[in-house]
């Protein structure tokens, strides 16, 4: 028998996964589970032949300089913005996601945050905690806005996007999409969604949901000038990736009212958040949970395993994101 490979486990898994690994490699886990920085990444992945990362681990040149090694990073989610994919490529080294596993769950806490956000949950939760809820019913206190028969705009229609414009048929809502391309007559009319160009969906929309992969090309896509497009009662939606959206124009369009509210899971250079958010009563945040179930999380771990195993042993892994290293 040849030498067992090794692997390096960037941030704490369940332990079954470990065992599964542990089972077929020679195993480094990160059972701390603090975020390496980049050089003690780099450090520990000498000698190591796979990684499996988390999106807060950064891959970048400075860390692929020190995997002499490596063969594969597999990351423990869809995105892969933290990697950085053209240098691991010219290094032969490829690139696997989880895509799928996590659908309905990021589906799930999208509508969290939107009727969150609708009905001013976290406003009213804060209310009776502080005790200041003193008259039991005002008629004009606390009013949100109407989730059902409203119009819903996703903007990117892949999978997590249908999944959540599936939902909206629960809610008879009117459902308005933006995407690269027109999905099939069949999907929009099971979806009852409607393409439009992108004005017009920020224009007609209630509720704006942006569920769009992250890269350069659309960096700041939701910005100050697509802010002044969206109605004034309208709410914002991003459970897709920090960057997306425009935290700086957006904390201000929030504060001066030019939209009433906001549903965020993800920001820009998090962990950190705009400090513009945390006194915003309109805004509700989540810190970047939107596969977190046990369940999800689980499967989304097996999938990076078997991606991780594939290139392991000389495999096409079936989540290959450099396919050119097929
Ligand atoms: C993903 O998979 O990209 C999620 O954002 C991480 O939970």
């Amino acid at each position: 028998m040849g030498e067992r490979k090794k692997v390096l486990v960037a941030r704490q898994v369940f332990p079954e996964v470990v065992e599964a690994l542990r089972a077929r490699f020679e195993v480094e886990h990160n059972d701390e589970d603090r975020p390496w920085p980049p050089e003690e990444l780099a450090r520990r992945l000498r000698g190591v032949d796979g990684l499996l990362s988390s999106v807060m681990d950064r891959v970048d040149e400075t860390v692929l300089a020190g995997g002499d090694r490596l063969t594969v990073v597999s990351n423990i989610a869809v995105g892969t913005n933290n990697i950085d994919i053209p240098a691991c490529t010219k290094r032969g080294v490829k690139v696997t996601n989880t895509p799928g596993v996590l659908d309905d769950t990021t589906a799930d806490l999208t509508w969290a945050l939107l009727m969150a956000a609708a009905r001013r949950i976290a406003e009213g939760d804060a209310l009776v905690r502080r005790g200041g809820w003193d008259i039991a019913f005002r008629m004009q206190d606390r009013l949100g806005a109407d989730v059902h028969h409203a119009t819903l705009g996703i903007i990117g229609m892949g999978r997590i996007g249908q999944a959540i414009a599936k939902r909206a048929g629960g809610f008879d809502m009117r459902v308005l999409y933006h995407n690269r391309n027109r999905l099939p007559e069949a999907d929009e009319k099971r979806l009852n969604a409607t393409l439009v160009d992108r004005d017009r969906l920020l224009a007609e929309s209630d509720f704006v949901v942006v569920m769009v992969p992250y890269s350069p090309a659309v960096h700041h896509l939701i910005g100050a000038a697509e802010i002044a497009k969206m109605k004034p009662t309208a709410i914002l939606v991003n459970t897709a990736r920090g960057g997306v959206v425009d935290d700086a124009a957006l904390v201000a369009a929030l504060r001066e009212r030019r939209i009433a509210g906001a549903g965020l899971d993800v920001f820009e250079g998090e962990p950190k958040v705009n400090p513009g958010y945390l006194d915003l009563p309109n805004a509700v945040l989540t810190p970047h949970v939107g596969s977190a179930t046990r369940a999800t999380r689980l499967r989304m771990c097996e999938t990076a395993v078997a991606n991780l195993v594939a290139a392991l042993e000389g495999r096409v892994p079936p989540n290959l994101v450099n396919r050119e290293l097929a």
